[in-house]
């Protein structure tokens, strides 16, 4: 893989699976179950260090993801978040000025530092081949839950965004730089390479586009290099708009790109002005599917993006109803086992 972010093509690609570590293994259920809520879960590294590892022992994957959740930084700021069983995470939204008050970024990431030990020992636990990847919410993504309170709709927080654009515009800085502070000290614990999952990147318009995902992002990225952070990154603006996905990766310090189910990865390698990895983009319903239905979606992945640096993975991640066989076949068919 990380041959891949350095821009080699490979005769057979990498492969991972978004949220390879979760619900759909029973052996994630059962550890899920040691821990009193999920942010108790993401804060204990011995737990969260073999959940990372559950789906490397079943699957011959390239790459480990340390378990967690793009919201343990707003935890970390000092604002409340809950997982509601079968509903999602909530938190109490950003209305009124006495709840726009944060905990300074440093001493945020320091409360964060159960997350950086579980990369530690993840990265202690891996084999020499397989790639240990740390990840962050991008500004944006992360802001949307803090200003709407949940994943629904995101009509609240667009709104704030031009309502209050200076309150939004200091969270959105504030949220680069705990998010730089949190991705320096997992590339400092192990990390390979760092992934920045933008997954409320749909309907902004250009304008809102340029500025609540590309400047945020920018600032971001800019300073993770100066906290002398080299380690490649791969953005992930889930449903932008293919035209919004070429000025990303045009924009943007990125070694790789996360395309989501519904790009077309020939098309987008035309209009992106440098060599880039591309990682994606099968539907995860074929995973719960399987059959034919999975082995023809598979090859067509592999050849719409065939002919540059290829990542495989889903579109997006893995749900609880994915089947344990049809994962293993996938990584068997992606390997080369059968196509
Ligand atoms: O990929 C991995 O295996 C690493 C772990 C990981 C989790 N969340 C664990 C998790 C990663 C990379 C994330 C990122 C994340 N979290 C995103 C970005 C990716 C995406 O899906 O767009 C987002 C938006 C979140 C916020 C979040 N956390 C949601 C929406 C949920 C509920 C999802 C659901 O299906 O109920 C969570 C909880 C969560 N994070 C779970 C897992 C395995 C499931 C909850 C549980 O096990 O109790």
């Amino acid at each position: 893989m990380m041959r891949v972010l350095a821009g080699e093509t490979l005769a057979r690609p990498p492969i991972w699976i978004m949220r390879q570590a979760g619900r759909y293994l029973p052996e994630y259920r059962a550890l899920r179950a040691r821990a009193k809520t999920f942010l108790d879960f993401c804060y204990a590294p011995a737990l969260a260090c073999e959940a990372s590892l559950q789906p490397l022992q079943r699957f011959k994957l390239d790459a480990a993801i340390l378990f967690s959740d793009i919201l343990t930084i707003p935890d970390a700021l000092g604002r409340s978040v809950r997982f509601v069983d079968g509903e999602g995470p909530r938190l109490d939204p950003l209305i009124d000025a006495p709840d726009w008050r944060f905990d300074e970024p440093h001493r945020a990431v320091q409360r964060l530092a159960p997350v950086h030990e579980a990369v530690e020992r993840v990265g202690a636990a891996l084999a020499d081949d397989v790639t240990l990847i740390g990840f962050a919410g991008g500004p944006w993504t992360v802001a949307t839950y803090m200003l709407q309170g949940e994943g629904g709709e995101k009509d609240r927080a667009r709104r704030a965004a031009y309502e209050r654009a200076g309150d939004v515009d200091a969270l959105l800085a504030l949220l680069a730089e705990t998010t730089a502070l949190h991705l320096a000290a997992q590339a400092r614990a192990g990390a390979h390479c760092l992934q920045i999952f933008e997954s409320w990147a749909e309907g902004l318009s250009p304008a809102l586009f340029e500025r609540v995902i590309l400047a945020p992002t920018r600032a971001l990225l800019i300073r993770l290099r100066a906290l002398g952070v080299t380690a490649p990154v791969i953005g992930f603006p889930r449903a932008a708009t293919s035209e919004q996905i070429a000025a990303y990766a045009d924009a943007l310090d990125v070694a790789g790109l996360g395309l989501s189910t519904a790009a077309a990865a020939k098309a987008l390698r035309g209009r992106i002005k440098r060599p880039i990895a591309l990682q994606g983009n099968l539907d995860p319903q074929l995973l719960v599917v399987g059959g034919r239905a999975l082995e023809d979606g598979a090859a067509r992945v592999l050849e719409e993006f065939a002919g540059g640096p290829h990542i495989f993975n889903l579109g997006h991640g893995i749900t609880p109803e994915a089947r344990i066989d049809h994962v293993q076949r996938l990584v068997d068919l992606v390997h080369g086992d059968g196509l």
